[in-house]
This record gives structure tokens, C-alpha cells and sequence, in this order.
């Protein structure tokens, strides 16, 4: 580039036009090279701008005669045109190729069917919930639901359980501080403040046979919770179904039976059941219900403490208390109850060893039942 100050001479003159020649000749080169709009952006500096090749010469454009100026001038302009439009050009192109590409890259198949076994699955909890209640609904049993959240006299006090019976230490309570709130409704006798988080599904008993005249057949499965530390057996949150007959002369042999039929049922013929004395403050006589070790079918292992059996749950004959408090006549209606755990039932049946596994998310897991 001359250094062109006042009038230039002819050289000078013939210089600029072959630099702005070179400049634009080079320009459209670096164009055509450019293989992406990335490529394309990055020459576009050295085309335009005061930093291009063109922009020196642009500069000296001032500093000569007004009647060489035009000349130059007009060759300049030309120039720049010419890159504009190459430009402009090349980048349409370029960003026509690149989203052919990302076309191309994106482009699904909907009528493909996805590799491997994707699709989710009801929970293993869920499942045993659903065969256990198609299991009773087959015996003739209705289903009932309660809410999670109970009052006391649900929970405890119309299941003969007062305010200070020792036998509360068998449930460690969760209670809820819920102030004034309460939708649930207070039952006779018991505190509308007083709210809890239900420790079994007993208290939906109570709520059923306050509505529901005799003869009664139903199951009530539902969350439970318990002020317990998780470990292998236990969790703070888990499973039960409670069941409830009451008719006229219903005995502990309909009770025996029913366990057995339910037992043979779901597991299969190879398992049984028996009972157990023990004691439930809202049945008399109360029992502790086993079936056959579901692992070694009776011959005695690890799981079953080499007894061949495995405790499922309580159960007994309604206390009349109990009758009484839903207003039911014990001298004309009898009843049996039992209760059991359906995390250890699925834990059980399939052999897990760990209740913690159930909750742990761990899809590997998960997706084996
Ligand atoms: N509710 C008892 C518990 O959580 C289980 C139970 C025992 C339920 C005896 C019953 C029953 O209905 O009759 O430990």
C-alpha cells in the first residue's frame, strides 16, 4: 500500500486499484473456501471492516484528489459489492447445508420400535396390593379405603384402646400437630386434636361398621406408618390389609378357614396355615396367624429359623367393645378380623431380604418384578 499524501501519481493510482483487486480476488477465495457458516463467520472480519484488506485503502480514499478519488471509489464500491453478495450467497448455501444435516441427524422413525423393555411397570408393592384384593374379591370380599391420617378414636380408642392402655406401646405413633384443622371428625369419646398418622388399617374396621349394616365382608388395604428406624424388616411407611367379617353366627372356625382358603389361594396348595394364641386389644380370642415357609415349603430354613413356618399377621374374633362402639348388637352379630403386612408378603414370596430394597429406587431392582 503507497502511502498516498496529496495528489498520487498514476502508479499510485494503478497500485490501489491492483490492491483492491488482489484484496477482492482473495476475498471471494476465503468465501469459497469457507465449508460451514462457522467457517463462514470467521473470514467474515478479514471482508468487511475497518480490519478487512479493503479497509487501509479505504482510509487512503480521503487523503487523494476529488477527481482520482471517483475512479477509486467506484472500483472500491464494486469490490465490496461483489463480496456482499458472495457472501450473502455462500452463507444462504451454508446454512442450507447445515440444516439439511441437523435434518438428517434428527430424523425419527415413528413407526420403529424402540430396542429393549423400556416401558415402566407398576410397583412390586402395588402388583401384590392388586392380587392379594383380586385373590378376596374372589371370596366374595368387598374393598374399603380410609383416610391416612386418623384421629385417635379411630386409631386407638374404638378399638378398645383408651387413652391409657398399656397396649399402645405396641404401635409407636406419629402424630401430626395440625392446630385447629381437622376434617376428619371427631367419634365418640375421642379428641378432634388429636391426629395421627394411622400405625395399622384397623381403624378403617371402625369406619366401615359405622356405615355399613351387617353382614359385612370386606379387606382394607392401605399405608401405614410407624415411628420405626428403617432397616431389613422394618420401615417408617409401609403396607397393610386388614380383613373384617361380621354376620350372625360367624366363629374362629370361619376365621381358620377363611386364612386357610385365602393362604392356599395366593401362594398355592404346597402352603398352609395356622394360628397362634396371642393377644389384640380388638379381638378375644386373639391369634398370631404363620403360614409354610414360603422358601423351603416347610422343611425348615435360614428365613423361617428352621421351623418351617413364617409368622403373616394377627387376627381374632371382634371384641364386643368394638361392636359396640360402631353400634353394632354383639348379642345378634359376630365378627373376625385379621391384619397383615404386604411389603414382608411380596418380600416374602419372592425371596428379597431386604424391605429397604423395596423403597431404595434402584430401577435394577425394581424392574426384576
Ligand atoms: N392391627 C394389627 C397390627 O397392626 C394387626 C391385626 C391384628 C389386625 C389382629 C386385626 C386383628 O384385624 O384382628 O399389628
Amino acid at each position: 500500500m503507497p502511502a498516498v499524501n496529496g495528489p498520487a501519481t498514476d502508479a499510485d493510482l494503478d497500485t490501489l486499484l491492483a490492491d483492491i483487486d488482489a484484496a477482492r480476488s482473495q476475498g471471494l477465495a476465503a468465501i469459497a473456501a469457507a465449508l460451514s457458516t462457522d467457517e463462514l463467520a470467521q473470514v467474515e472480519s478479514g471482508l468487511f471492516g475497518r480490519k478487512s484488506a479493503l479497509g487501509p485503502i479505504k482510509q487512503a480514499l480521503g487523503s487523494l484528489a476529488p477527481d482520482q478519488r471517483a475512479g477509486v471509489g467506484r472500483a472500491l464500491n464494486e469490490a465490496q459489492q461483489e463480496l456482499r453478495t458472495a457472501h450473502a450467497q455462500a452463507s444462504d448455501e451454508l446454512a442450507a447445508v447445515a440444516r439439511r444435516e441437523q435434518l438428517q441427524r434428527e430424523w425419527l422413525d415413528l413407526t420403529e420400535t424402540p430396542p429393549g423393555p423400556e416401558r415402566g411397570h407398576l410397583h412390586l408393592v402395588t402388583q401384590t396390593t392388586e392380587r392379594l384384593e383380586d385373590v378376596f374379591v374372589g371370596m366374595g370380599f368387598t374393598v374399603s379405603e380410609g383416610p391416612q391420617a386418623e384421629t385417635d378414636w379411630y386409631n386407638f380408642e374404638a378399638l378398645n384402646l383408651p387413652a391409657a392402655h398399656p397396649a399402645r406401646s405396641m404401635w409407636d405413633t406419629l402424630y401430626l400437630d395440625l392446630g385447629e384443622r381437622t376434617e376428619l371428625g371427631d367419634g365418640e369419646g375421642g379428641e378432634a386434636s388429636n391426629v395421627l398418622l394411622r400405625t395399622h388399617t384397623s381403624p378403617v374396621q371402625i369406619r366401615v361398621m359405622e356405615v355399613q349394616p351387617p353382614p359385612i365382608y370386606t379387606i382394607c388395604p392401605g399405608r401405614v406408618f410407624r415411628r420405626d428406624t428403617a432397616d431389613a424388616s422394618h420401615m417408617p411407611v409401609f403396607h397393610q390389609l386388614e380383613g373384617l367379617v361380621v354376620d350372625r353366627g360367624i366363629s374362629f372356625a370361619d376365621l381358620a378357614g377363611t386364612l386357610e382358603e385365602f393362604t392356599s389361594a395366593y401362594f398355592g396348595r404346597s402352603i398352609s396355615s395356622r394360628l397362634r394364641p396371642s393377644y389384640f386389644p380388638f379381638t378375644e380370642p386373639s391369634a398370631e396367624f404363620d403360614i409354610t415357609c414360603v422358601i423351603c415349603e416347610g422343611a425348615g430354613c435360614q428365613t423361617c429359623q428352621r421351623t418351617g413356618w413364617i409368622e403373616l399377621g394377627g387376627c381374632g374374633m371382634v371384641h364386643p367393645n368394638v361392636l359396640t362402639n360402631c353400634g353394632i348388637d354383639f348379642e345378634e352379630w359376630t365378627g373376625f378380623a385379621f391384619g397383615f403386612g404386604i411389603d414382608r408378603l411380596a418380600l416374602m414370596r419372592h425371596g428379597i431380604d431386604d424391605l429397604r430394597d423395596m423403597y431404595s429406587n434402584d430401577i435394577r431392582f425394581l424392574s426384576q418384578f
